[in-house]
């Protein structure tokens, strides 16, 4: 169900959850004043609790409320690439951030959005909670259709037109002083480059202990279909093939597209797209053109898609 600004404003204030616009994906938002509203958030989407939410804020200051890491590396990044898709996962003060919201750890994640109505928003409302706006394990939301396929009709969407980026926001964590990425995002680890001298390095979780990022236990953005990762599509295959535009495939496959090859922004925006049309038009199996460079952007995508297709290659 739409909602304008000023219900959305309301219903948050309230202590009722709303979906919103983000420039990464749609997120299911809810005050961080209201347990019970960050709690129906977790029943909502099916999520575990061990798996903590970042906190969404209109501007930096409001991070000195919860956390009283502020150095200088962490001023430049919040000035270069916030509002943004950036998300800081920061020591807090344990008894201002409620433990439902960060899992009971002794940090907590925060990023501003690069959305200008949900920025407004935030100055109104406050710090919000804000999940992606999907079933727990299932694609991403980038648009309302897709919220509305995961909740239903009657949930409060501000409904702030597509998301531009497509891929969440790149998660950094620190690790004995360094800062590393707790998830690939919508920021390249070269992106930081100028902020940190160096790219943080991606965290890998080899199954050992807890990750540093939570997430990286949980299975996502998966479709119902069986996703195949290949570099070529062979010449007999048959079915759906999420490719891309200027590349020719097999005469007997689908071709649902993201994109041209040279265009990884154009692949992100489009990759949920492409990953629930296969169970909007129930393909039970298909294959994946991932034959591109593994650098930049293209990491995340292809990240997001060994986690969607359950890791192969
Ligand atoms: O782009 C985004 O970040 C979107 C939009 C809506 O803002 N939000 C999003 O939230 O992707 P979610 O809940 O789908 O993913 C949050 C991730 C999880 O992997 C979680 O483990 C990690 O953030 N996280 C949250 N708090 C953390 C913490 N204190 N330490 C490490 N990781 C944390
Ligand atoms: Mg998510």
């Amino acid at each position: 169900m739409k909602v304008s600004f000023d219900k959305a404003k309301e219903l948050l204030i309230g202590g009722e959850i709303v979906a919103l616009p983000t420039e990464t994906v749609y997120g299911l938002a809810a005050s961080l004043r209201h347990l019970r509203a960050i709690e129906k958030i977790f029943t909502l989407k099916g999520r575990p609790p061990s798996n903590p939410l970042i906190i969404h804020v209109g501007d930096a200051a409001q991070i000195f409320r919860y956390s009283t890491s502020f150095t200088d590396e962490i001023k430049a990044m919040a000035e270069a690439m916030w509002p943004g898709p950036l998300t800081l996962v920061l020591p807090i003060m344990a008894e201002k951030v409620p433990a439902m919201a960060r899992a009971g750890l002794p940090t907590a994640a925060f990023r501003i959005p690069g959305h200008s109505q949900t920025l407004d928003l935030l100055k109104e409302t406050g710090a919000l909670v804000m999940p992606s706006a999907n079933l727990s394990g299932r694609p991403s939301a980038t648009c309302i259709e897709h919220v509305e396929e995961d909740f239903g009709l009657d949930l409060p969407i501000f409904d702030g037109g597509p998301c531009r980026k497509g891929v969440e926001s790149t998660i950094l964590c620190q690790k004995e002083g360094r800062w590393c990425i707790g998830r690939l995002g919508a920021f390249a680890p070269e992106d930081f480059i100028p902020y940190l001298g160096y790219a943080p390095a991606i965290l890998e979780h080899k199954g050992i202990g807890t990750p540093l990022c939570p997430g990286q236990l949980f299975r996502h953005y998966a479709p119902k279909a069986e996703l195949k990762l290949v570099k070529e599509v062979s010449a007999d295959s048959e079915g759906a093939v999420i490719g891309f535009s200027d590349r020719a495939y097999p005469s007997k496959c689908r071709l649902i597209t993201w994109g041209e090859s040279d265009n990884p922004e154009k692949v992100a925006e489009n990759l949920y797209s492409a990953l629930r049309k296969l169970d909007a038009e129930g393909v039970d199996r298909a294959w994946v053109d991932v034959d591109f460079p593994q650098e930049g952007l293209w990491l995340t995508i292809l990240e997001r898609l060994k986690k969607a297709g359950q890791i192969q290659l």
